[in-house]
């Protein structure tokens, strides 16, 4: 099964996301069901690795945290952008448990991650040249910061690609600690 490690959004704030997804014509929109904040994309894995996978990850102690969705941007320059999302204010407590997700993922085995971290929420997938459109809805956009939201839990998904999308389903959510039992 194809695996990784996210955050889930709040459903209001899908919904306000939801509300960021028209205006550019070559855009194919994420449903706003599986608007999710990607901590470890992780890949084909058997049904051992996952298991040892939930095993290391079910040991990783954090606190929970407050993270704010703010700004608009692609992945991609010019005619080449494939990607428009919607980014994270600066978090500390983001970065970290990203590091102990990442630590947890290779404890289970798997690879390191070779690219840097850089979080987000994909709003859609570009398909060919979105020309200027793409340019006026940065722009349009620029201001866009949310209410923040506490993460609470981290998850493990799988993920089927249909030809209707992807289907996420959740496998196993990890507690993030109300801040007494975690580590500093
Ligand atoms: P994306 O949102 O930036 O596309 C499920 O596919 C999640 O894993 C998505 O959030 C996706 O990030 C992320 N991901 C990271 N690397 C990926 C890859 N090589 N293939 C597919 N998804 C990947």
């Amino acid at each position: 099964m194809r695996l990784f490690v996210a955050i889930a959004l709040p459903e209001d704030l899908r919904a306000r996301l939801a509300r960021l997804q028209q205006g550019v014509p070559a855009a194919r929109w994420v449903d706003p069901d599986n608007l999710h904040l990607t901590l470890r994309f992780i890949g084909e894995a058997d049904g051992g690795q996952a298991q040892d996978l939930d095993a290391a990850l079910t040991q990783v102690r954090a606190a929970r945290f407050a993270l704010t969705l703010a700004e608009v941007g692609r992945f991609g320059q010019g005619r080449k952008a494939r990607a428009l999302w919607v980014g994270v204010a600066p978090a500390l407590e983001l970065d970290r448990l990203q590091r102990w997700v990442e630590q947890a993922v290779q404890a289970a085995g798997f690879a390191p991650e070779g690219r840097k971290f850089k979080p987000h929420v994909t709003l859609a997938r570009l398909k060919g040249d979105p020309g200027s459109r793409l340019d006026d809805y940065l722009a349009h956009h620029a201001a866009f910061r949310a209410e923040p939201f506490e993460a609470r839990e981290f998850v493990l998904y799988s993920s089927l690609l249909a030809q209707a999308g992807a289907i996420h389903t959740p496998e196993a959510a990890y507690p993030l600690s109300t801040g007494s039992d975690a580590v500093p």
